[in-house]
């Protein structure tokens, strides 16, 4: 009696734990305006368009001539204005693309976007930048 009882329970927790695990999602909460999403669209249309990933990682995927572009916004040693310095005057191999502001807002709302949705990414990098 006592191995139904348990077996009965192990189910009923596999059930409930499958339910709410399968039910929530990968959902992040994360709102934005039509014209955030279009900024955003407009950022990714350019990142692709120029060729960012040969050189540069997201989400770890990319190429390693430049350094991974993730959590580039939110970094403390790197942030908006670094990207954006970068995008109009580039770096020793970082090309100058010399980007207009409305180009260059919509890099930046881009990777804003990506960097809010690296939410495992940050503790990781976040170690081993100390
Ligand atoms: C030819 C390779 C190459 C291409 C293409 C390239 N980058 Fe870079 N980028 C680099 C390198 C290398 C650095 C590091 C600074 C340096 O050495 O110039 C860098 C730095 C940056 C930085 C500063 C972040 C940091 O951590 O230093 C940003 C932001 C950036 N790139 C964005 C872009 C975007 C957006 C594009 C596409 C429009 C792009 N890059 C295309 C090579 C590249």
């Amino acid at each position: 009696m006592t191995k139904i009882i348990i077996a009965c329970f192990l189910f009923i927790s596999f059930v409930v734990y499958s339910g709410f695990i399968y039910t929530r999602g990968t959902a992040n909460n994360i709102k934005l305006s039509g014209s955030e999403q279009k900024m955003i669209a407009h950022g990714k249309q350019i990142y692709q368009q120029y060729n960012c990933q040969a050189c540069h990682q997201i989400y770890g995927l990319g190429g390693y001539l430049g350094p991974d572009l993730t959590t580039a916004w939110s970094d403390p040693q790197r942030g908006k204005y670094l990207i954006k310095a970068m995008l109009i005057s580039g770096g020793n191999r970082m090309p100058a693309f010399q980007f207009n502001n409305e180009q260059t807002e919509a890099i930046i709302a881009y990777l804003k976007y990506v960097d809010t949705t690296a939410t495992s990414l940050k503790p990781r990098i976040r170690q081993e930048l100390h």
